[in-house]
């Protein structure tokens, strides 16, 4: 936390109430905000909101309570969108449509990130060759029958940073993440799961299983979950759901598909929020996003 600077700024407009973090408690974090309510400021009206204590390593960030942006600041590269653009590393295990329409709102500009990396089990699986495509390099992880070009999860933190990168995608990565990839990147590994977390989740609930299983339970309704990864599966702390019906006659193929729809949309919007420097930390650890339209939304 050391290069880190932490202010907590109050819902008056010309910051005048800045104050270092002596008082506040600090959560671990990597480049995403974070939010927490500062002690000293208790009792002060904040017209109905929180003050904002805002915690970031690389650049800085000042936000009113009324979440207007005061100011942003880079280490080097661009300011456009005021924040610099990230580096992102995509896990795939399978046919990548996750990762390909998040790489493509890259493309368009949707999502202010580059991806410089993928890491892949199987290096002829349709998300390596779809980087490969693409120009993107593909490493693979881990070393195993089958895959003996594999890297070892030590060799592997050593290889991604070179790439220098800000956020890790897992998009249908089957393989348990390691502790020291973990480590290396707190609070900078984001999955998505298709169902809604925490119901369908963990060891053996992946692909059709999580579908036939959510069918089986009468549940009416699903939908994708992006969550921070931590080192059990689906267990980290859910950044963002998003509801989707299933209807009385579903096949697993059918809520797959539909379902499927949305994660597209969910990955690319949360990549975005990410690459955006949206996400702050609620005091109890919950990340939420901040909505650019509106920032004294939440969500
Ligand atoms: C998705 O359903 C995702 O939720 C899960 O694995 C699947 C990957 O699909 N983690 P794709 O490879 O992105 O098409």
């Amino acid at each position: 936390m050391a290069m880190e600077a932490l202010f907590s700024v109050s819902s008056n407009p010309s910051f005048s109430s800045i104050q270092t973090h002596k008082n506040t408690t600090s959560l671990p974090f990597r480049t995403s905000t974070s939010l927490r309510f500062s002690p000293q400021l208790k009792g002060y009206d904040f017209h109905g909101l929180p003050p904002l204590v805002i915690s970031r390593k690389r650049g800085l960030k000042c936000v009113s309570s009324d979440g207007r942006l005061a100011t942003s600041v880079d280490e080097g590269g661009s300011l456009e969108k005021g924040v610099r653009r990230k580096n992102l590393a995509v896990f795939v295990s399978g046919g990548g449509s996750n990762f390909r329409a998040v790489h493509q709102a890259t493309v368009r500009g949707d999502v202010h990130g580059r991806f410089v990396v993928l890491v892949t089990n199987k290096h002829d699986c349709g998300g390596a060759n779809y980087a490969r495509e693409n120009g993107i390099p593909v490493i693979i992880y881990p070393s195993m029958k089958g895959e003996p070009e594999g890297l070892s999860s030590n060799d592997l933190v050593v290889a991604l940073s070179k790439y220098k990168i800000d956020f890790i995608l897992l998009a249908g990565y089957l393989k348990l993440i390691p502790s020291e990839l973990i480590r290396a990147y707190p609070n900078s590994i984001l999955n998505i799961h298709p169902s809604l977390l925490p119901a369908f989740g963990g060891k053996g609930y992946y692909g059709a299983k999580v579908h036939k299983a959510v069918i089986a339970s009468g549940a009416r309704y699903s939908g994708p979950t992006i969550h921070f990864v931590d080192e059990h599966y689906d267990t980290g702390r859910i950044l963002a759901q998003r509801i989707v019906p299933v209807l009385a006659n579903d096949t697993v193929e059918e809520l797959a598909a539909r379902v499927l729809r949305q994660e597209h949309k969910l990955y690319a919007e949360v990549a975005a929020a990410v690459c955006e420097e949206l996400v702050i930390w609620r005091e109890d650890g919950v990340p939420i996003i901040q909505s650019k339209s509106n920032p004294n939304h939440y969500s």
